[in-house]
């Protein structure tokens, strides 16, 4: 994946996450977030709707996957726990679910959890991105 890495971050970052993918960051346990794999159905099966009706459920189970990592997240780091969403393995998944014995579900992301050895301080808010509309 290091040509995508590339593309979208700088030498350093790419450096810290080759290190990070090495050993996730040192953590002792990893949870990994799977959804019901979706059959793939081709357009011309039935007019493109079988197909759209298998993307808006997968595209619903990822939006519940999403959230409930979120929460995950928030309950962890409530309880002194640091943690960090991952998808990069998503370049693994193939042999994550072999080792896994993996076959009918999909991997969302990975999420190294531990106890963290430093607190980082928390990086500035953006500022204006609420489009706020009068009626
Ligand atoms: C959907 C999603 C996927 C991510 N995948 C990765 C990843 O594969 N590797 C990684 O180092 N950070 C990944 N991140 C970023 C980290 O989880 C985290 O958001 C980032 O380090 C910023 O942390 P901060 O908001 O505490 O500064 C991902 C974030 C999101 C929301």
């Amino acid at each position: 994946m290091i040509e995508h890495l590339r593309g979208v971050f700088s030498e350093k970052i790419i450096k810290i996450s080759l290190q990070v993918f090495k050993n996730l960051g040192g953590a002792p346990a990893v949870i990994l977030i799977y959804i019901p794999r979706e059959p793939v159905t081709h357009a011309s099966d039935d007019d493109g709707r079988a197909r759209y009706h298998g993307e808006f459920k997968r595209y619903n189970q990822l939006l519940s996957a999403s959230a409930l990592i979120q929460n995950l997240l928030l309950a962890a780091h409530a309880r002194g726990l640091g943690t960090c969403w991952m998808t990069g393995p998503k370049y693994m998944e193939r042999e994550i679910n072999e080792l896994l014995d993996i076959t009918d579900q999909e991997l969302v992301s990975v999420i190294p959890i531990g106890f963290p050895d430093q607190s980082p301080p928390a990086p500035p808010r953006k500022e204006d991105v609420v489009r706020w509309i009068g009626f």
